[in-house]
């Protein structure tokens, strides 16, 4: 590869990556010990997809002969006020996100890097999907509002998904 530029942007990619499924594992630490099954397994499953869509950029980058580098994971958010803040923080966090693919993706065409262009294509497809599903689980929250019944139940349905990997074909 070789935009420099690019190659730093993409190990920062992986490490946001990488952040994004520490942030989902706090989020199913929460959960874990508010009685939540249901929803610190959903969160699991995110954080294991967050690792698949790093090592997507490593391996995309060794193709390239490009040198990754790992950077320091910043500490996630630990504590939150309710079910529906953990998943309004993850709608804000999606979206930087996507925000960060899309700058990601005007740089390869800057660059002229044809071959990162098309990897991004699958992010950005992605990250429509990850923001509409967080955006229905917001929705069914407000929903329910404070009905303990509505959350167990959505507990129950949020226990149901499985790890999202291109094996079971959730990725
Ligand atoms: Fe890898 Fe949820 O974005």
């Amino acid at each position: 590869m070789k935009s420099k530029a690019l190659v730093e942007a993409l190990n920062e990619q992986i490490n946001y990556e990488y952040f994004a499924s520490y942030q989902y594992l706090a989020m199913a630490a929460y959960f874990e010990s508010a009685g939540l099954s249901g929803f610190a397994s959903w969160m699991r499953a995110q954080s294991e997809e967050e690792l698949f869509h790093a090592m997507k950029i490593f391996d995309f980058m060794h193709d390239r002969n490009a040198r990754v580098k790992l950077l320091a994971i910043k500490e996630p958010v630990a504590e939150f006020s309710s079910t529906l803040d953990v998943f309004e923080k993850t709608l804000a966090h999606e979206q930087a996100v996507t925000a960060s693919i899309n700058a990601l993706y005007e740089l390869s065409l800057q660059e002229k890097d044809y071959p990162t262009q098309v990897m991004l294509q699958w992010f950005i497809e992605e990250q429509v999907e990850e923001e509409k599903t967080v955006q229905e689980i917001i929705d069914q929250l407000k929903l329910i509002g404070d009905d303990g019944t509505g959350l167990f139940q959505l507990d129950r349905e949020m226990g149901a998904r499985r790890g999202a990997t291109p094996e079971n074909g959730n990725a």
